[in-house]
């Protein structure tokens, strides 16, 4: 069989089942072109060792060029009959080049070295494409922030009205968890930029080799100072599935509350027709599909971490086949968030927020009761009283069934008679957010800081 890489030692085929078990090409295939590109800088340190000569290196070359645009346009395929992507790709080299020289290009590499290189590389690209993705979204909470710079809204703990805080404020809280992801993003990438090549099976190479020219070619920082290292880790792959599910929670905290604020009894939000679903018996249904999909996937961001780390847990050095069973769940949360990012972006980007009735709503529930509390601090109340005669407020107001603001100038003079009229100019959402004015707080002045120092801190990737 032309696709096997090995062979000599035994005395008949592997059976159906495991060959059927054994192959991987129809996920790692995608790593075809990270494998040619090996390929070339492998050659080069062959050549450069002088274990090919120029004509040789020449022809190489070549024939891997020819190999990757036919890969690309799909003339040449992985074959039934080969195991893995590195397998098929010596098949087609030797189809162009020829055995002799084609047989030349393993020497001093291992499918071992090259599959932990090659998912680097492919996770690498992957990682710069995700880190747009998540930028985009942090776009378009920046846009909707600033398009509502004013807008109040109830600000929340236990789900439970709790202060009033700034839509943007709110938004902008989720940008922040976002711009760490792009950040983990860029510091996995220090970690990721080393080279396995020239680990060989786990030992090196003995054939001279220069591990970092190889690494220098492939994009890489450096190569890797230990072969087994080099061959045995996967820490990078599962770093990566940990900061892809981190963005997944991410998107879903964000989804969780579209889903609730579209409801009927919240009515802050409006989908747009783009970026809702309809129901297939129901004329009136307008779903959020989208934010739905997020909150789902999260959970599948989070599988893929699990089970490589499950598969990852007490495995011996150096290579196993197990770590073959790395790659589908860096894929899968790969195409998870490619597919995913782009669609929450939109819905985000696209929202239409009903901001009367989030401004509304936002000192309802006696939201405005630490305001009350704070505001007697600074008559020279300890909060510890503070805090209980607010309280004895709340606790009128709602036995009454009434808000802090209806109850009369005698009835919160009947409470303390430090409740002088004056209270009442702390009993706004206006009055409360704007009170809130220190670095990080809710106050306009400290969201339009905010705004500027997350601008900041946005830098293309
Ligand atoms: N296809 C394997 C993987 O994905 C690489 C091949 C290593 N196989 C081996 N028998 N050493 O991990």
């Amino acid at each position: 069989n032309e696709g096997a890489l090995w062979g000599g030692r035994f005395a008949g085929g592997p059976a159906d089942a495991l060959a059927a078990l054994s192959k991987s090409t129809h996920f790692d295939w995608r790593l075809a072109r990270y494998d040619i590109a090996g390929s070339r800088a492998h050659a080069r340190v062959l050549h450069t060792a002088g274990l090919l000569d120029d004509a040789e290196l020449a022809g190489m070359v070549a024939a891997l060029d020819t190999l990757e645009a036919d890969v690309v346009s799909g003339a040449y395929v992985a074959s039934d009959s080969d195991e893995d992507v590195h397998g098929s790709l010596e098949r087609g080299l030797i189809e162009r080049a020829g055995a002799a020289l084609g047989g030349k290009l393993r020497a001093g590499r291992s499918r071992n070295d090259q599959i932990a290189t090659l998912g680097r590389m492919f996770l690498r690209d992957h990682a710069r494409i995700i880190a747009r993705g998540v930028l985009a979204t942090i776009d378009a909470l920046v846009e909707q922030a600033e398009a509502h710079p004013n807008a109040a809204m109830p600000g929340r703990t236990h789900l439970q009205h709790a202060q009033p805080i700034l839509l943007s404020h709110h938004l902008l809280a989720h940008a922040w968890a976002m711009l760490r992801d792009v950040q983990r993003l860029a510091d996995w990438d220090k970690r990721a930029a080393v080279s396995p090549y020239g680990s060989g099976a786990l030992a090196g190479s003995s054939l001279g080799l220069d591990p970092n020219a190889v690494a220098a070619e492939l994009g890489f920082d450096s190569a890797a100072w230990n072969s087994i290292d080099g061959t045995a880790a996967r820490d990078v792959f599962a770093e990566y599935a940990w900061v892809a599910a981190m963005i997944g929670v991410n998107l879903s905290r964000i989804s969780e509350e579209v889903i609730l604020w579209a409801t009927k009894e919240f009515s802050f939000v409006t989908l747009d027709d783009a970026f809702s679903t309809g129901s297939s018996i129901m004329p009136q249904k307008k779903n959020p599909d989208v934010a739905e999909l997020a909150r789902g996937k999260a959970g599948r961001l989070i599988g893929n971490l699990t089970g490589l780390l499950a598969t990852l847990k007490a495995l011996p050095l150096a290579y196993n086949r197990d770590l073959q069973e790395d790659k589908e769940p860096v894929f899968d949360a790969t195409d998870t968030l490619e597919l995913l990012l782009p669609a929450v972006s939109g819905m985000i980007a696209t929202l239409k927020f009903n901001t009367p009735r989030m401004a509304e709503l936002a000192p309802l529930g006696f939201a405005l009761a630490t305001d009350i509390a704070e505001w007697l601090v600074r008559q020279g109340v300890p909060f510890r009283d503070a805090h209980e005669l607010s309280g004895a407020a709340v606790k009128l107001a709602e036995s009454k069934g009434v808000e802090l603001w209806d109850l009369s100038d005698a009835e919160y003079a009947g409470i303390s008679g430090h409740l002088t009229p004056e209270v009442r100019s702390v009993l706004s959402t206006e009055g409360s957010l704007n009170s809130r004015s220190a670095q990080g707080g809710t106050a306009p002045s400290a969201v339009a800081s905010q705004l500027a120092a997350l601008k900041d801190a946005l830098v293309p990737v």
